[in-house]
């Protein structure tokens, strides 16, 4: 069997009152690309935030390359080579696409009284290239994010993912709002990734794409893991009995 990337051992999140994970036990090997599918309210988006630090799980653990992990902020996540890419990307729409790509990793040239200050053409340059390297084409690394479709900003997220190394991408719901043209595309994203031997969890209410792009599919409800499966001892119609 090949080497564990992530465990996660009795995790339990509770907002107030709601239990909305129950105990998960999980554990995913380096380079798989896991489907994630539940229906609305399962717990998906829940033990995704945990694991990229939006919020704290109230019990259990979690391991990475077998090592304990505290994630407590979006930076621990970063700092594990953990990449998240949602609906809405975490992106700041009114900068530029460059300073979007170096969010939390900007480039500094030194001033002349000694400040650091951001090396814009830098870093540019550089988005421009971790760009143009996940097939994009935009014009101008300068432009504000705002300015461009779902898709190319799905496709800027993972520009970020591979040139940094992100070891661990995980997408909740990438494609909703896409075009069938922008879905494909990011589809095709998943698929360099795991060329790439980048571990992937992949979240979409659509089973068909789950089913075309993962090794293994996890069901959730109510917080509870209710079915795990290797991707070709399954089929979509199965997929739906298991959710519904
Ligand atoms: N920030 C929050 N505050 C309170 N309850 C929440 C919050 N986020 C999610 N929940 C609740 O937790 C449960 C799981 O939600 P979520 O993880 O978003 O499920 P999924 O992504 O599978 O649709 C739901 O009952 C949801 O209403
Ligand atoms: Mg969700």
């Amino acid at each position: 069997m090949s080497e564990l990337h992530l465990s996660v051992r009795g995790l339990h999140k509770w907002y107030g009152a709601v239990h909305a994970l129950r105990g998960l036990d999980l554990d995913i090997p380096k380079g798989q690309v896991v489907g994630l599918i539940g229906d609305n309210g399962a717990g998906k988006s829940t033990f995704i935030k945990i694991l990229s630090g939006v919020h704290k799980q109230s019990e259990g653990q979690i391991f990475f390359e077998g090592k304990e992990a505290h994630i407590r902020k979006p930076r621990d996540a970063m700092d594990l080579g953990i990449e998240t890419i949602y609906q809405y990307t975490a992106m700041v729409p009114e900068m530029s696409i460059a300073r979007n790509v170096f969010i939390g990793r900007e480039k500094r040239k030194w001033g002349i009284r000694g400040f650091g200050l951001l090396d814009q053409k830098a870093m540019a340059k550089e988005a421009m290239e971790a760009i143009a390297d996940v097939g994009l084409h935009l014009r101008s690394a300068d432009n504000p994010i705002k300015e461009l479709s779902g898709g190319q900003r799905q496709g800027v997220a993972i520009a970020r993912a591979m040139h940094f190394r992100s070891r661990m991408l995980i997408l909740d719901e990438p494609t909703n709002h896409l075009s069938v043209k922008e879905t494909n595309k990011v589809l095709d994203y998943v698929r360099q990734m795991r060329e790439q031997g980048v571990t992937v969890i992949f979240i979409s209410h659509n089973l068909h794409h789950v089913h075309e792009v993962t090794d293994r599919i996890v069901a959730f409800s109510r917080g509870e893991k209710v079915a795990d499966l290797m991707t070709p001892d399954t089929d979509v119609t199965q997929m739906i009995d298991i959710i519904t």
